[in-house]
């Protein structure tokens, strides 16, 4: 269970927010495996709120790179619908102040902080092909998401990756059509898919996927199934939480298994509203 907003955290889980275990680990792998593949850049995320998801990005900062984070935290929303998303979510928890308390919990310094519609970011002030990784998670609106991904495709180096958060919830779909646009009209490939996240790359999201098939999820407790989608192939991502056994050797005894999650319960905690699904994860993570 999150703190409060007021609170100092102990640990980066303490900090509010929507960031849950898979999300966690699958930004941690693609930002070591840029290390590990010498990609090199910044780091921006679109949508901070109180920083849970930009206590982890600010651990993979290397030397050189920076990371710039954009929010309206206490500020005014640039139009009517984003100002009554602001009221309904964010409003009685969010001010600058509480993020700077919770990143500064966890490391020396803050980054850049752009305090400021997203659509600012549009003005050039991140330099063309200036970053490795950007975090879609600011407004929901589709007019706000489809200009957080022009700026994105511009500001990404080569195979750099770019993640949409709430792609598919049933309370966004301003997202999925500006994700799904992006993807049929702006040449953005599909990586992987989480229950609240979509990873893809304007790069070599071939070299991406043979390497993310490498590491054994399925043994560490996550799902993994395949979609091919308008000829791409993605990979789908959840945590369940009970590694697969691996294979017994021929003519060895099987211990039992604990029981898989049934397909009805999967499909269910997929459909359910996030609201619901979220507090069933936090329960199991
Ligand atoms: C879902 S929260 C971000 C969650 C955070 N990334 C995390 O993992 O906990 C969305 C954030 O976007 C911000 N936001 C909403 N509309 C925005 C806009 N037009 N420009 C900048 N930030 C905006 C809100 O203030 C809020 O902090």
């Amino acid at each position: 269970m999150a703190t409060p907003a007021s609170a100092v955290p102990r640990t980066p889980d303490d900090v509010p927010g929507w960031f849950w275990k898979v999300d966690q680990e699958v930004f941690s792998w693609f930002l070591d495996r840029q290390s590990d593949t010498g990609t090199k850049g910044d780091i921006l995320e679109l949508g901070t709120y109180l920083g849970r998801s930009a206590v982890l990005l600010g651990r993979h900062l290397r030397d050189g790179e920076t990371f710039t984070v954009c929010d309206l935290f206490d500020s005014e929303a640039p139009d009517a619908e984003n100002s009554a998303e602001m009221d309904m979510s964010y409003r009685k928890t969010l001010t600058r102040q509480a993020f700077e308390t919770n990143y500064l919990a966890f490391h020396d310094r803050l980054p850049e902080v752009v305090q400021a519609p997203t659509s600012v970011l549009a003005d050039g002030r991140i330099p063309e092909g200036s970053c490795r990784f950007v975090h879609i998670d600011a407004s929901h609106l589709y007019e706000h998401v489809a200009g957080d991904i022009l700026v994105a495709r511009d500001a990404l180096a080569k195979d750099g990756l770019v993640v949409l958060d709430d792609y598919r919830s049933p309370h966004t779909p301003g997202v999925a059509a500006a994700t799904w646009e992006a993807v049929a009209g702006l040449g953005l490939k599909p990586i992987c898919l989480t229950p609240e996240k979509f990873y893809g790359t304007w790069g070599d999201a071939d070299a991406a996927k043979a390497d993310l098939l490498a590491r054994d999820w399925p043994g560490e407790g996550f799902r993994m199934e395949k979609d091919v989608i308008a000829g791409h192939t993605v990979h789908r991502l959840a945590y369940d939480g009970t590694p697969a056994a691996p294979a017994p050797a021929a003519g060895a005894t099987t211990t039992p298994r604990r029981p898989q999650r049934s397909r009805a319960r999967r499909l269910a905690l997929d459909l359910l509203p996030p609201v619901v699904t979220r507090a069933i994860r936090r329960a199991r993570v």
